[in-house]
């Protein structure tokens, strides 16, 4: 959907809305959640806890937001995590140099380009300040983008905000290998909040200065990259492959990625195709989906090899999750750092094991779904908006609306919502306005379906149950309700 509908949509519902927005100085980037807004985002980090943290067998933590600066040493990000700024000489507003060149020349420019190159690059495109269209910029500088506190009262300890969740993963690595399972491979995963001082946010949700991620750290043994014992499942399963500078998407199956070492082995392509499958379970069309796959200078300095999970919206390609190759680099800079060892020893040798990344973003994969599922539908004279969001990532699985509040209608519809949530589905309550307001109210927001009682519940206990996406009604027991709802829910019926 246009992305004027997605923001008029969030606001008006308050899916999300800028953060501290009574304060006209309120700095950009930060973003607040209201109730629904919050209710998909819980949905998308179930989704993904169930098909991939539990279905893969991994397991799940939480860190620390604050780490202290020894681990942005060993991890690279105090040396390496910058972005090449760079200040007009007229206005002096600072933009991302990568970014106003690409703008200007309308194609991707490696953030990892050297400072002289990028000044290079905007004299010979002649690049201009988007506030004030000046020409002449100060030199390109590097900028590091983690946002630094002091602890303690005498503030002498250096720590920062972490700006992606996995350090912590790297962290506890070695107790978790130890007291969980004790051997290889492992996938270790957690969602939560980064922080990184962004020079232009943007987009809303898209570039933002506090922003959720659910990253995922696959730990193995680099000597058994092609042993995964479940393979076969996705041996002909094809993937959606950008290869690097190719500029065009090859379906290529996981077992022709893996044997041509398109990818570095079937531990690489396994992951990715499970990715591909979450997303496609998310509702995401393959055709809309695809893994580019990055050249040296667009890739993190701490990736041997990289593949940017990316969906196609209104606003284009959107990178909504890294699958990187981090090899040992990771553990490596934090066992030399805190001199602890942290390799294992399997296979009748001693190593540190290698990590495969899948780091996905919450907001970027909300706001994609909002894009991807928005439909406007004229019926007759009637117009309306709707979501059709899955059940699985929908804020609510259904609705309840006593058709009026007086004669026992109301007390009944409060029974039956909450008999609903005993069930242990998430269910929303609505008694105000007509029934076509109500109606159009969740459709709205993508609530796939709708309960209501009426006079007939009173007499008969039978309720209409509603679809959002076709807005058929069908009378149904009370009493089978809560079992055709898991039906809708789980695919295993259709309305
Ligand atoms: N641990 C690897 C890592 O953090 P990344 O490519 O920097 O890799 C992973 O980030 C994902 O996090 C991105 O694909 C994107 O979905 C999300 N992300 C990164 N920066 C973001 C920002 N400023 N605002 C919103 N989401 C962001």
């Amino acid at each position: 959907m246009p992305k004027e509908e997605v923001n008029n949509l969030a606001l008006r519902r308050a899916l999300f809305f800028p953060s501290a927005e009574i304060y006209a100085n309120a700095p950009s980037g930060f973003w607040e959640f209201g109730p629904i807004g919050h209710a998909i985002r819980r949905r998308i980090i179930e989704a993904w806890r169930k098909e991939l943290v539990e279905k893969e067998g991994m397991i799940e933590i939480s860190g620390a937001q604050i780490l202290p600066e020894d681990v942005f040493k060993a991890s690279g990000h105090l040396e390496n995590f910058n972005d090449p700024i760079v200040q007009c000489k007229k206005c002096h507003s600072l933009a991302r140099a990568d970014k106003l060149i690409a703008d200007k020349i309308d194609d991707i420019v490696p953030e990892s380009l050297a400072t002289n190159e990028l000044d290079a690059m905007i004299k010979d495109h002649q690049v201009s300040c988007p506030k004030c269209k000046g020409k002449d910029f100060d030199k390109v500088k590097k900028f590091n983008m983690m946002m630094g506190l002091a602890i303690g009262a005498t503030g002498d300890q250096p720590a920062y905000l972490r700006p992606e969740t996995c350090q912590s993963i790297f962290l506890d690595f070695k107790r978790l290998y130890k007291n969980w399972r004790g051997d290889l491979p492992l996938g270790i995963a957690q969602a939560g909040k980064s922080f990184r001082n962004e020079i232009a946010p943007r987009n809303t949700l898209l570039r933002q200065r506090e922003f959720g991620q659910m990253e995922i750290e696959l730990f193995f043994d680099p000597e058994r990259i092609d042993e995964v014992p479940a393979f076969d499942s996705v041996s002909d399963y094809e993937l959606n492959l950008m290869l690097v500078n190719s500029g065009k998407v090859q379906k290529i199956s996981c077992k022709d990625a893996a044997s041509k070492k398109i990818v570095s082995g079937k531990f690489i392509a396994y992951y990715i195709a499970c990715v591909q499958q979450f997303y496609n379970k998310l509702g995401v069309p393959l055709e809309k989906m695809r893994f580019r796959g990055l050249d040296k200078d667009e890739k993190a300095f701490y990736a041997k090899e990289t593949w940017d999970f990316e969906i196609e919206t209104d606003l284009g390609w959107i990178e909504l999750m890294a699958c990187n190759y981090r090899t040992d680099h990771d553990l490596k800079g934090h066992a030399e750092q805190s001199k602890q060892d942290l390799s294992v020893n399997e296979n009748g040798r001693k190593f540190i094991p290698h990590v495969f990344e899948l780091s996905a973003g919450i907001d970027r994969t909300l706001y994609t779904l909002l894009d991807l599922s928005f439909r406007k539908e004229k019926r007759g004279k009637e117009e309306r908006n709707y979501l059709k969001l899955p059940p699985r990532v929908a804020p609510f699985l259904c609705a309840v609306f006593p058709l009026v509040k007086k004669d026992g209608l109301l007390e009944k519809a409060k029974e039956i919502y909450k008999s609903l949530i005993d069930y242990g589905f998430d269910v929303f309550f609505d008694e105000k306005g007509s029934i076509g307001k109500r109606y159009a109210r969740v459709d709205e927001v993508g609530i796939p379906f709708a309960v209501t009682v009426d006079y007939d519940t009173m007499e008969d206990g039978t309720v209409t149950l509603r679809s959002r996406d076709s807005m058929e009604q069908k009378r149904v027991k009370v009493e089978e309700l809560s079992g055709l709802l898991w039906d809708l829910k789980s695919a295993q019926k259709s309305f």
